[in-house]
């Protein structure tokens, strides 16, 4: 029990990696609010994670407004009946396109969820998270944030941005106790990662196939991999760490890798 009696929220947390770090945060003891701009989803995941509602509730939160993470803020404090401990501002949206050929809605999504959804959840959770003696904020970056991939350069830019907030509010708010940290996952097998590669692709399952080929372990992250690194970084055990992003990649960062034939 790393986590045990805890306040923790998680945004984008109705499915995928978002719903595996709250499961994970309950069975280590903590409580939690599973929230995403997918109401029904966001309820049905909590439900799932503790049916009785005392360890986990559902709420509605689109990360792009204000006034909802402002919300998602209060009615987590009311539900806990205390400021929160942890903050994972998981939410975030990636779209597969050459520049020359996007729409500027889609680029302006991406840069409304990613960057400035980042910037407002922390806005919102740092007020609650200035007043626990063990606060922990949490960003998801991405491999993207730490290196580029074509057709994906506005992703890149957004996830990029993430690891400069880290920097910043790690600095900005390390006297005042709170740790600030992202994790950078590789391609992990999730709705989002599938959605990702249809846009290039027309049979999806090979190529996750062969993304997982191409890292030096051979597989890919999975969410439960996500979630013990967001327990890591949340729990006493990462103590002295802030303004760090830490990758869960297989090792695809580590450098130019090629298979040798088996
Ligand atoms: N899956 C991967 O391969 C992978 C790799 C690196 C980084 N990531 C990052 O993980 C995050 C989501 O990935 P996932 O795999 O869990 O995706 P997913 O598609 O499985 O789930 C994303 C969730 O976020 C919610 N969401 C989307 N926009 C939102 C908004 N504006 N406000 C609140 N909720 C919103 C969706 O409704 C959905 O429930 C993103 O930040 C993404 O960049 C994913």
């Amino acid at each position: 029990m790393l986590l045990q009696d805890y306040n923790t929220v998680v945004t984008g947390a109705a499915r995928g990696l978002g719903a595996a770090a709250a499961r994970r945060f309950v069975a280590e003891g903590a409580r939690t609010v599973v929230s995403d701009m997918d109401e029904a989803g966001a309820l049905e995941c909590a439900r799932s994670i503790d049916p009785t509602g005392r360890r986990a509730i559902g709420v509605r939160c689109d990360v792009s407004s204000h006034e909802d993470c402002a919300r998602l803020v209060a009615t987590a404090e009311e539900f806990f009946g205390a400021p929160i401990d942890v903050f994972l501002a998981h939410a975030g949206v990636g779209f597969v396109g050459r520049l020359t050929e996007v729409e500027v809605e889609r680029i302006r999504r991406a840069i409304e969820v990613n960057v400035l959804g980042s910037v407002f959840s922390a806005q919102a959770a740092l007020h609650s998270l200035t007043k626990s003696p063990r606060a922990s904020l949490l960003f998801t970056s991405s491999l993207q944030g730490v290196m580029g991939r074509p057709l994906r350069s506005v992703y890149t830019a957004s996830k990029h941005a993430i690891v400069g907030l880290v920097k910043g509010l790690a600095l900005e708010f390390g006297p005042q106790g709170v740790r600030v940290n992202a994790i950078a996952p590789a391609a992990t097998d999730t709705p989002h990662l599938r959605a990702m590669l249809a846009a290039t692709t027309a049979d999806v399952d090979e190529a996750v196939r062969n993304v997982a080929a191409s890292m030096p372990l051979g597989w890919l992250p999975t969410p439960e991999d996500f979630a013990d690194a967001a327990v890591f970084l949340a729990s006493p055990a990462a103590r002295s760490i802030t303004g760090h992003t830490l990758l869960l990649d297989s090792g695809a960062a580590a450098g130019i890798f090629k298979r040798e034939p088996a």
